[in-house]
């Protein structure tokens, strides 16, 4: 294999182009680190399909490329492991509409101002040290709003549309200004009360307005709806996608579009952790746990799962998980782990892609224990071996809007130099 950077990428160019078009307000609808920038996935589905297509992501995350597949006509299908994510997903992709949001807005906020909902302890979801994390008015103002979003829904009859989705809208929303309302610094990509926020604080420059910030919200993403058709179907799995059997969905996909989750970089669960206990997602610290283990790139590692060090078919992966090993143990079980785990789902990408099908991949190298791990041509050299052939690969700016990620990325495991955009073909 030549895993050669293409300096004269002419997709290099059409992305910058893209990049200079104005994104959808969806895309702003929930906070997501590690996002792809909506940019990627819109040129790619312009190049590589047509309109009614099947466009695929097996770690849709926030869903940016779902919602660029449904806007430009396209059919969506991803898998999910975080059900939050899952959640934010599914509703940055469904038809509601936007006139009925604003009615439903009016009432929901009618009935949080002029009902008292009385806020007890038992109300009051399990977080450590909540205290830390929400001041006292703000947690009794967000069980309020709970409250109203609840009651309204148990009240209310409207055949015509799925209920249940519609009250998701409410509690995405809650979630999505969760950071804003909390004491914790909405610069840090892991929530974390900063000495930024202390001195704000003693200074008297903090002024939390939990239901205006509520208000604010809805009404604001209810506009969303309104930028796109959503004519055709997104549908956002709950799932592993090393684990699920894609038999399924064999040969069905026209396109893939995706950026998996880097080596080690970036717990995802823990920058969602406020959001992910106050909606219940997580109710314990076992449950935290659990979803941190099945995750792609998991650092929670004891030492005695760090005993059991896991290889590849891979003689250049082997020797560089042997080469961290003498560093360090844990660092070296997280890699074996990450690339059997990876090899699965590009084996389930092969299942599902057509033949001349593309894959489209950002990802970047990382280091570890100041060894260089070459995440994409590593995973390019799996891909040979599952029917891929490289088609293109070019280099792209790390663009501003990830910045808090990239230094955080950098402080957390010294990573990473260049994000890359790979193109696979499938023969
Ligand atoms: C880099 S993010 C993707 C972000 C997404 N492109 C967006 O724009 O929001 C990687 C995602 O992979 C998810 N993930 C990790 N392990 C997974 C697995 N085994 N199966 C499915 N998803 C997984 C993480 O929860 C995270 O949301």
């Amino acid at each position: 294999m030549v895993f050669k950077i293409n300096p004269k990428s002419k997709y290099a160019g059409k992305l910058e182009k893209e990049k200079e078009l104005k994104r959808l307000g969806m895309h702003s609808f929930h906070r997501y680190y590690g996002k792809l920038i909506p940019a990627i996935p819109l040129c790619f589905i312009k190049e590589f399909s047509k309109e009614n297509d099947l466009v695929f992501d097996p770690f849709s995350g926030s869903g940016t490329t779902a919602v660029e597949a449904m806007a430009n006509g396209r059919n969506f299908i991803g898998f999910e492991i975080n059900p939050l994510s899952q959640n934010i997903a599914e509703i940055k992709t469904s038809k509601l509409n936007p006139e009925l949001l604003e009615k439903i807005n009016t009432e929901i906020l009618n009935l949080i101002k002029n009902k008292d909902y009385e806020v007890s302890e038992n109300d009051l979801p399990f977080l450590i040290n909540r205290d830390h994390w929400f001041k006292d008015f703000v947690q009794r103002d967000l069980i309020r709003i709970k409250k109203a979003v609840d009651e309204f829904f148990d009240d209310y009859k409207n055949k015509d549309i799925d209920k249940n989705l519609y009250k998701k809208f409410y509690l995405m929303t809650i979630s999505a200004i969760l950071r804003n309302v909390s004491n914790a610094d909405t610069r840090h990509v892991f929530p974390g009360v900063s000495k930024r926020m202390r001195k704000l604080e003693e200074e008297g420059k903090i002024h939390i307005d939990v239901i205006g910030s509520f208000e604010r919200g809805v009404k604001k993403r209810a506009t969303y709806y309104s930028d796109y058709k959503y004519d055709n179907s997104a549908k956002i799995i709950l799932g592993d996608s090393s684990q699920t059997d894609m038999e399924f969905l064999r040969d069905k996909v026209d396109l893939i579009v995706t950026n998996p989750p880097y080596i080690s970089s970036v717990r995802y669960i823990e920058t969602l952790k406020l959001e992910m206990y106050w909606l219940e997602y997580i109710k314990n610290n076992q449950e935290y746990s659990d979803l941190a283990h099945k995750m792609l790139g998991n650092d929670r590692l004891s030492k005695k799962e760090c005993e059991n060090l896991e290889y590849t078919k891979y003689a250049e992966i082997n020797s560089l998980i042997d080469n961290i090993k003498e560093k360090d143990l844990k660092n070296a079980k997280i890699i074996g782990e990450f690339f059997n785990k990876i090899e699965k789902v590009i084996k389930n990408m092969s299942i599902v892609l057509k033949s001349g099908g593309k894959a489209v991949i950002k990802i970047s190298d990382s280091k570890v224990k100041k060894t260089k791990i070459e995440t994409g041509r590593l995973m390019t050299l799996i891909a040979e071996n599952y029917g891929f052939k490289l088609f293109d690969v070019f280099l792209d700016e790390i663009n501003n809007n990830s910045r808090s990620l990239t230094t955080a990325r950098n402080t957390y495991s010294d990573i990473i130099t260049h994000d890359y955009i790979i193109i696979w073909e499938k023969i």
